[in-house]
């Protein structure tokens, strides 16, 4: 076994890219993977590298000389765990926070590299518990993005969570749109380290769907709930009946029950304030 092969997290990434090819999320060379590990985790022989420093399209100083675990680009998530060395890269963010090196394995980063450095750097800014960025391309939620409604985050968490009942006390914050950005983009990077702040699932608009948590799993999880609440939507539709979900009182109930009550009544007071910016 190599030193690469050794990092305990690259069980992570086997375990949910089978996942996420199993569901046909991410086809062909669709959605990229990234995760921060400690420098613990990382095998003496692999914690510094002589190769030349690429420069990033944006700063990232809160993770200056931590190591991230990304995908690489053009790879297939069913490939993953079968070829991990070939699939993955290590990485190190350069101690001014403006370049990185790789280190081993994969050496070609996936092309949405700006955003998962942008949201890795705010999870150190915000919320440091939060290490791992899973960006995949799932049809139902891409579908959603279809409708105009939904671009407004809180009518598509409002309608969309409401419609089993544990999707919002997962996701009391509820979920976030983004409007079109091109793929791979540093808008697209900004914009979505800026929404994570306060949701940990963002649907990219007619592209796919990002979730953010303390582990690839978590990340994955929240994918799940959502997609299982957006699949209850595309059901009622065909089938020809009203979307209303859950009665109010019992959303309310619920929240108070779970002691997501503020978490739930405040989820969009971040864009009211950034709105009057
Ligand atoms: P990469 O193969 O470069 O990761 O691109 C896939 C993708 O989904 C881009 O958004
Ligand atoms: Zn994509």
């Amino acid at each position: 076994m190599s030193d690469f092969e050794a990092i305990k997290q690259l069980d992570q990434f086997s375990e949910v890219c089978d996942w996420l090819a199993f569901k046909g999320w991410s086809e062909a060379e669709g959605g990229n993977l990234s995760l921060r590990i400690d420098k613990e985790d990382v095998p003496e022989s692999l914690r510094s590298s002589e190769s030349a420093a690429t420069q990033l399209p944006l700063e990232v100083t809160a993770i200056a000389d931590m190591y991230l675990l990304i995908t690489g680009s053009g790879t297939r998530s069913r490939d993953i765990s079968h070829t991990p060395e070939a699939d993955l890269g290590l990485y190190k963010i350069a101690a001014d926070g403006k370049s990185y090196q790789w280190i081993a394995g994969n050496d070609k980063p996936t092309s949405e590299m700006p955003s998962h450095c942008a949201i890795q750097n705010e999870f150190m800014v915000s919320r440091p518990d939060f290490r791992a960025v899973v960006h995949t391309h799932p049809v139902k939620l891409i579908s959603l993005t279809h409708i105009p409604e939904f671009h407004d985050p809180k009518v598509l968490s409002d309608t969309i969570l409401g419609l089993q009942s544990e999707a919002r006390i997962q996701l009391p914050e509820g979920i976030g749109h983004l409007p079109f950005q091109v793929p791979g983009s540093l808008e697209l990077g900004i914009l979505s380290a800026e929404e994570i702040k306060y949701r940990n699932v963002i649907l990219w608009h007619m592209h796919g769907a990002l979730s953010v948590g303390t582990s690839l799993s978590h990340a994955f999880d929240q994918l799940e709930v959502v997609e299982k609440a957006a699949d209850i939507f595309w059901t009622l539709k065909k089938a020809g009946y009203a979307v209303d979900g859950m009665r109010q009182q019992d959303l309310d109930q619920s929240m108070d029950y779970f002691g997501r009550t503020d978490r739930y009544k405040n989820a969009f007071s971040d864009k009211i304030e950034r709105d009057k910016k």
